[in-house]
């Protein structure tokens, strides 16, 4: 597997998503995101959203929920503070440009955290899991939604071929799902609760994990 992306190339790919974005990926990853949104409601009412990004997913979300979103791009963060300002997301509370791998929370905050399509995209994935887990109150669940690795035959081999090209654009098409089953192995706080196909091509599975009261073992 490739090395994990480096932040200031993430940065530097999202300042330029960030015009485009919502009419090029808005309509690719709707049923993921919807899914994510739909399991993070019944999760619980105070919900934080790692890599918010242009803030999409507040259609997805009403006024039994208290939605926390942070993102590391500054441009992104702006494209979501100009979609809260037509009125229409008053349970979105917060929008912070924020590193998800420090987050600047207290222990225990959050009903759940949600990540959609960045897990994959962040410097250091098992840290930032970590994070999740932390501002998590017990019981608590980290929802994601994300492309996975196909692990085998030929989309394994474009997925490959194609991720030095996509890393540039802020992509990346190789991640394994066993990587997050061995961060909830080593936590010791997390499990792993689901993992699913996302209709209508399941090419976006959802994976939930569930804060336990067991004691961090790695980060
Ligand atoms: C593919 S976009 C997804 C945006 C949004 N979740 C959606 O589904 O439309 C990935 C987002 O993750 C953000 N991101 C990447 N690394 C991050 C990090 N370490 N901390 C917080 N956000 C990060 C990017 O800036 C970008 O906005």
């Amino acid at each position: 597997m490739l090395r994990d992306p480096d932040r200031h190339v993430m940065e530097k790919a999202y300042a330029r998503w960030a015009p485009v974005y919502d009419a090029l990926c808005g309509p690719i990853f709707l049923t993921g995101r919807r899914a994510a949104a739909s399991a993070a409601r019944d999760a619980g009412r105070k919900i934080l959203e790692i890599g918010v990004g242009t803030g999409l997913s507040f259609d997805d979300y009403d006024s039994g929920n208290e939605i926390t979103g942070i993102d590391l791009s500054e441009p992104m963060i702006a494209r979501a503070r100009e979609r809260l300002s037509s009125g229409r997301y008053p349970f979105v509370k917060e929008l912070h440009v924020m590193d998800a791998s420090d987050l600047r929370f207290p222990d225990a905050t959050f009903d759940c955290v949600v990540g959609q399509f960045v897990i994959t995209l962040v410097e250091n994935p098992e840290r930032v899991l970590s994070e999740c887990a932390r501002v998590l109150k017990p019981g608590g669940q980290i929802i994601l939604v994300n492309h996975l690795y196909s692990e085998k035959g030929f989309a394994a081999a474009v997925e490959r071929l194609l991720a030095n090209k996509a890393r540039a654009m802020g992509l990346r098409p190789e991640f394994p799902f066993a990587r997050l089953a061995a961060w909830a192995d080593a936590h010791g706080g997390a499990e792993v609760i689901e993992r699913r196909k996302v209709p209508p091509f399941g090419l976006y599975p959802l994976v939930r994990f569930r804060r336990t009261d067991m004691q961090q073992r790695a980060a």
